[in-house]
């Protein structure tokens, strides 16, 4: 795979989007949020009735939509953006996110959007391990969870910390348990502990280490 990414992964609310965007813009490349796909599954699935327990049911749906075109699919209209980070679907996509055959497939169309869109910086949980192994650049943020809930909280304060701390833990232990393709950091990952950082701290790192591969 030849087109240039940058990957950068770790657990739920360790500022993967935050940095990702702010990168993308400097450096003039594009963004993909893989776990937006990710999420597509769960809401259709929540949407379609399909039991989250139904691994052949959901494989089948994940296929159906893959029928379409891979941008069409990934830039979705606004309510339904929104709708992708409701509390149902966080609590859902995990479970999802589990199976293999779903993985294979998100795995398969996060390619399709890269070399659609050409150099990018790939945010999600397996990039620099699974979907881009050959990656430019590879990064591993990581934080406290309960640094990572306090900067959700903020973001979202409807939602209270605890809640979002369970939910936080809830995701992390699904994702790095899991058997196919686990969140853990690639070997040539450059781990960045983000708990005692500034949003703008990270970004300087994160962005020496882009401009050291360029
Ligand atoms: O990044 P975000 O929090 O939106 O991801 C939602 C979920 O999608 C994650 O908790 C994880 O279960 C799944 N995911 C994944 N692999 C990726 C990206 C996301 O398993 N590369």
């Amino acid at each position: 795979f030849r087109t240039p990414v940058i990957a950068i992964d770790g657990p739920a609310a360790a500022g993967k989007t935050t940095v990702s965007k702010a990168i993308s813009d400097k450096l003039g490349i594009g963004y993909v949020e893989s776990g937006r796909t990710y999420r597509l599954v769960a809401y259709h699935a929540i949407r379609e009735h399909v039991p989250l327990t139904d691994e052949h049911a959901l494989t089948a749906l994940c296929h159906r939509m893959l029928s379409s075109s891979p941008i069409a699919l990934y830039q979705t209209d606004a309510a339904t953006a929104r709708a992708l980070r409701s509390p149902s679907v966080t609590r859902a996509v995990s479970v999802v996110a589990k199976l293999p055959g779903i993985r294979t497939a998100i795995t398969d169309l996060t390619r399709k959007i890269v070399e659609h869109i050409g150099p990018a910086i790939v945010e999600g949980r397996d990039i620099g391990t699974a979907v881009f192994p050959n990656a430019t650049t590879k990064i591993f943020l990581s934080a406290t969870a309960e640094v990572r809930a306090k900067r959700r909280n903020r973001q979202e304060p409807d939602r209270g910390y605890a809640e979002i701390l369970a939910d936080i833990n809830r995701r992390d232990e699904l994702d790095r348990d899991r058997q196919h393709s686990p969140m853990t950091p690639a070997p040539d990952a450059t781990q960045i502990d983000t708990t005692g950082l500034t949003v703008d701290e990270v970004i300087s790192k994160v962005e020496a280490q882009c401009r050291l591969a360029l």
